[in-house]
């Protein structure tokens, strides 16, 4: 048995790091450039099987092209099971991102990510049902998250859902997941027209939203939770949201509790931020475990 498996996004980050973004018809000298793994879905098996190796399974394509193979290269330095990752005739999905002051912008090409749909899972949902916990974000079809909460939820296998970047249609998602995770904005966006405190008791337990510096809050039946932050030197905060993520679904495999696993997901996040690129500074369990006791946090282990 899988304990986890992501179905999701693949993507090579193009970075450029620049002190200064250009105005529309500007151009600019910038500092950096850097190729480097990423994609939502990639991400967060990446940071599941940093802390737990080989117990994660990727689900996704990339394109037969270069991309691609660097990316089945980095999946297997990584101990992510890929056997599902198909080769498939479209470019392998890219994020053009810029990073400037600490922050970042992002332009998505899907590619081969937009080939991820229900009709590619006939030979995965075996795999699915074999999980015991199911990772979804937003970066391939909507339908196919769909078909994939739809399944979960008949056979009774729990689903962490990152709607992530947002979409129109994420509400339709909630009533099959078991955990939601949205950052403050998305959160917005998924309830444009409700209170955070009432959402959040609607949605006790399961809706946990992440307040980026300023930690993450969640309900717990009784009252709100919130777990704070821990402050960091950033140097690339891309990918913190995807390290978080995989981190919970770790400590949730581990059957730690919401809180737990959500303090554990922070000190994994707030590790990550230490270095460039999306997967370049997800920790190990022995990081995240040298940690909790530096922050005399004893929870785990
Ligand atoms: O969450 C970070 C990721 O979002 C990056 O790796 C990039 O691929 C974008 O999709
Ligand atoms: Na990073």
């Amino acid at each position: 048995m899988t304990k986890v498996s992501v179905v999701g996004s693949i993507s090579m980050d193009l970075v450029t790091s620049t002190k200064r973004v250009p105005q529309a018809g500007e151009t600019v000298f910038g500092e950096n450039f850097a190729m480097v793994p990423g994609g939502k879905g990639a991400n967060q098996a990446v940071a599941f099987a940093r802390l737990a190796p080989r117990d994660v399974n990727m689900i996704g394509a990339v394109g037969n092209d270069a991309f691609g193979e660097t990316i089945l290269k980095n999946f297997k330095e990584n101990a992510v099971l890929f056997d599902d990752v198909g080769t498939v005739p479209q470019t392998t999905g890219i994020a053009q991102i810029t990073l400037f002051d600490d922050d970042n912008r992002i332009i998505i090409i899907p590619g081969a990510n937009n080939e991820v749909l229900p009709d590619y899972l006939e030979n995965f949902w075996e795999k699915i049902k074999d999980s015991q916990l199911v990772v979804l974000q937003n970066e391939i079809p909507h339908e196919t998250n769909l078909a994939v909460a739809k399944f979960c939820k008949e056979n009774a296998i729990k689903v962490l859902y990152n709607p992530a970047p947002a979409r129109k249609t994420d509400l339709e998602m909630i009533e099959f997941v078991d955990y939601i995770t949205p950052n403050e904005h998305e959160c917005k966006e998924l309830f444009p027209n409700e209170f955070l405190e009432e959402i959040l008791a609607k949605y006790a337990n399961r809706l946990i939203v992440t307040l980026g510096s300023e930690g993450v809050i969640f309900h717990d039946g009784n009252e709100v939770q919130k777990i704070p932050a821990i402050k960091a030197k950033v140097v690339d905060t891309t990918g913190a949201g995807d390290t978080f993520n995989g981190a919970f679904a770790f400590g949730l495999t581990e059957n730690l509790s919401i809180a737990d696993s959500i303090q554990l997901a922070v000190v994994a996040s707030h590790l990550s931020i230490h270095k460039f690129g999306a997967q370049g500074g997800i920790p190990s369990l022995a990081e995240v475990e040298d940690k909790l006791k530096e922050l005399n946090l004893n929870f785990y282990k």
